[in-house]
């Protein structure tokens, strides 16, 4: 039930993939909406500090996540070969860019030096300021790279819909429901 088999996703592997999704969505367009908003604006500081907020606890969670990813089985892969690479290739990048706007991000909000407070629950220290334009240059990377995260998402979720109505593979069962995770026997029945 929590842990992963070779036929199917535990259940914590299930929770950090759909808080997470969840999570990167809302962020993004948090993030879009903030950068907008006017200098008198009630949220133009509140904003920011929820999205900084809720970003370092995603960044932590993907941490325990990709750790539990490498010492838990995965369900083997459906498809034909040239799909399982481009499953495992579009996973891995879905992991890399994730990283990379989190990172860009927490680049951002540490360039003047000063830590990150979490929700006042905690504070992350600046363990990199200082560089040559770096608030630009995060911000630019941040931008893009959260820009081509919600790409390859999208491409993503549209290949888990194909695997599901058009393959009639079990790969977005098994990503919302525990219990096959016991199951020996993945083929489906139709
Ligand atoms: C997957 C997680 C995240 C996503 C999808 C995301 C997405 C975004 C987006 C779309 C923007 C608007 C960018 C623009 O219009 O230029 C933004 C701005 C920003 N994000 Fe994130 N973000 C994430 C995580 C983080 C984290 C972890 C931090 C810091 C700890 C952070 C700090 C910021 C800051 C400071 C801005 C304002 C940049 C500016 O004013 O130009 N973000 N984010
Ligand atoms: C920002 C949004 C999303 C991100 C970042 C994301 C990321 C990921 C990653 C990294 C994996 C690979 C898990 C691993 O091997 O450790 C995965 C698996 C999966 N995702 Fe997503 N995902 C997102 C949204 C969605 C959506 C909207 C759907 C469905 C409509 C979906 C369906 C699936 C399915 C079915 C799997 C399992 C694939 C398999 O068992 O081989 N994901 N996702």
């Amino acid at each position: 039930m929590w842990r992963n088999s070779r036929s199917g996703w535990g259940l914590v592997s299930i929770l950090f993939h759909w808080l997470s999704a969840l999570t990167i969505i809302g962020l993004f367009a948090l993030g879009w909406w903030m950068t907008g908003l006017g200098y008198y604006d009630p949220w133009y500081n509140q904003g920011p500090w929820i999205h900084r907020s809720i970003g370092l606890l995603l960044l932590f969670a993907t941490l325990a996540r990709l750790i539990w990813r490498l010492v838990q089985p995965t369900p083997k892969a459906e498809g034909s070969r040239l799909e399982t690479i481009a499953a495992h290739l579009g996973h891995i990048g879905l992991y890399v860019l994730v990283l990379v706007v989190m990172i860009s991000g927490y680049l951002i909000s540490t360039a003047n030096g000063r830590g990150i407070s979490v929700f006042g629950w905690f504070e992350v220290p600046a363990l990199l300021h200082g560089l040559p334009n770096q608030a630009s240059l995060a911000g630019d990377i941040h931008w893009y790279t959260a820009l081509a995260l919600m790409i390859l998402a999208a491409g993503h979720a549209l290949a888990a819909i194909k695997h599901h109505w058009l393959d009639g593979h079990k790969t977005l069962v098994r990503m919302l429901n525990p219990v096959l995770s016991k199951r020996s026997d993945h083929k489906v029945v139709r």
